[in-house]
C-alpha cells in the first residue's frame, strides 16, 4: 500500500478562457488562457494505491462517486501509475471547500489536487510543469490551478508541449467577488458546451481570431497593475465566448435572467464610479473582478439586489501544497 500525503489545490477563473481542444483525448486546446487563482475555494485530496483494491474508488466529502465522475480521475491515475510502473488500484479521498454549495465546486482545483496528490503517493517528484501537464489531461482549466496568482496555460502542439506557466503572483489590488446565481436549468457541460461550439458555431472562428490581441493586452495591463484594464479585457473576451454558445446547433447559453440581473449592477457599479467588471464560466454565476481594497464597499452596495449568501469574497491564492494537517 502506497498512502500518499493530502494536496490543496485552489480553482481559479480565466480571465481570458479556454474554449475549445484541438486535441480531445491528450485536452490540447485551440487558444491559450490566462486565469487568477483564488483563495475561495478549493479542493484537498489525498491518494491511496492499494494492491487489495479491485478498482479504482473517488469519494467526494465522504459519497461514494458513480463512474461518470470517475472518467476524469481514471485518466490522471492511468498516467501516474504508468510513469511510476504501479500496478494497485486507488482510492481517492477529496474533500471541496467552497462556501456554498452552488455550482463552485470546481473541476480546475479538483483535478489540480489529485494530479499533485497522485503523484506523491505514487512517489514521483514532478516539477511544476509536469503537474501542470498531469492536471491538463484530467480537465484543462486545472493546467492554470497548479500555480498560485496568474497563470497561462500555453497551448503548445502536443502532450509536451501544452502546459501552464506562472506569469505574476498577484500581491497587488485585486480581488474577485462571486454573485451566486441560482438556475434549474439542466447544466451543458463546459466538455460538451466548447465541443458542440468548435463543431457547429459560425461565430467560433471570430472568437478564435481576437484571442492574441487579448492576451497581449492583459499581459500588459497586469504588468502595469491596472485593475480596470484587465477587467474590461476579461469582460469583453468573455462576451465573445458567450456569444459563440448563441451561434451552435443546437445552440445554447449558460445565462439566466439573474446572471442579467448581476450584468446590470456590475453597470451601475460602474456609473457610481467604480472599476468592476464581470466575466462568467460554463454556468449562470457572475464574478467580478475589482480591487480588493473595494470588495468589502462593491458587496454592501449589491445587497441591495442580491442576499449575503450570494456573495462571495476572493483574493488571489496560492499554487499547489501539500499539506500535513487536513483542515476539515
Ligand atoms: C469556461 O477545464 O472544465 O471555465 O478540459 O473539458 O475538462 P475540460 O474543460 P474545463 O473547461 C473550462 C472552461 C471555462 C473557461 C476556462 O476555465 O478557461
Amino acid at each position: 500500500m502506497m498512502k500518499g500525503e493530502w494536496v490543496r489545490a485552489h480553482t481559479n477563473i480565466a480571465l481570458i478562457k479556454y474554449w475549445g481542444k484541438e486535441n480531445e483525448k491528450l485536452i490540447i486546446p485551440m487558444n491559450n488562457s490566462l486565469s487568477l487563482t483564488l483563495d475561495a475555494f478549493y479542493t484537498e485530496t489525498r491518494v491511496i494505491f492499494d494492491e487489495n483494491l479491485k478498482a479504482d474508488e473517488l469519494y467526494l466529502d465522504n459519497t461514494i462517486q458513480d463512474l461518470a465522475a470517475l472518467e476524469k480521475v481514471k485518466t490522471v491515475l492511468n498516467i501516474v501509475r504508468e510513469k511510476a510502473g504501479i500496478k494497485a488500484k486507488a482510492r481517492v479521498e477529496s474533500y471541496n471547500h467552497v462556501p456554498t454549495a452552488a455550482g463552485l465546486a470546481s473541476s480546475a482545483s479538483g483535478l489540480a489536487a489529485l494530479a499533485g496528490a497522485a503523484s506523491l503517493a505514487a512517489g514521483l517528484d514532478l516539477s511544476e510543469k509536469e503537474l501542470s501537464k498531469l492536471a491538463r489531461r484530467g480537465s484543462g482549466s486545472a493546467s492554470r490551478s497548479v500555480y498560485g496568482g496568474f497563470a497561462e496555460w500555453q497551448k503548445g502542439t502536443d502532450d509536451d508541449t501544452s502546459y501552464a506557466v506562472p506569469i505574476d503572483d498577484a500581491s497587488w489590488d485585486i480581488g474577485m467577488l462571486f454573485i451566486v446565481v441560482n438556475d434549474k436549468k439542466k447544466d451543458v457541460s463546459s466538455r460538451e458546451g466548447m465541443r458542440r461550439t468548435v463543431k457547429t458555431s459560425p461565430f467560433y472562428q471570430g472568437w478564435l481570431d481576437t484571442l492574441d490581441a487579448d492576451l497581449s493586452a492583459i499581459k500588459e495591463a497586469i504588468k502595469q497593475q491596472n485593475v480596470h484594464e484587465v477587467g474590461a479585457i476579461a469582460e469583453r473576451n468573455a462576451l465573445k465566448m458567450h456569444a459563440t454558445t448563441l451561434g451552435a446547433n443546437p445552440p445554447f447559453t449558460y445565462w439566466s435572467p439573474d446572471s442579467m440581473r448581476a450584468m446590470e449592477s456590475v453597470r451601475d457599479l460602474r456609473e457610481q464610479g467604480y472599476s468592476v467588471h464581470f466575466t462568467m464560466d460554463a454556468g449562470p454565476n457572475v464574478k467580478l473582478i475589482c480591487k480588493q481594497s473595494q470588495l468589502a464597499e462593491i458587496k454592501a452596495y449589491l445587497l441591495k439586489d442580491f442576499s449575503e449568501s450570494q456573495l462571495i469574497e476572493a483574493r488571489p491564492g496560492p499554487g499547489l501544497l501539500v499539506v500535513s494537517e487536513f483542515s476539515k
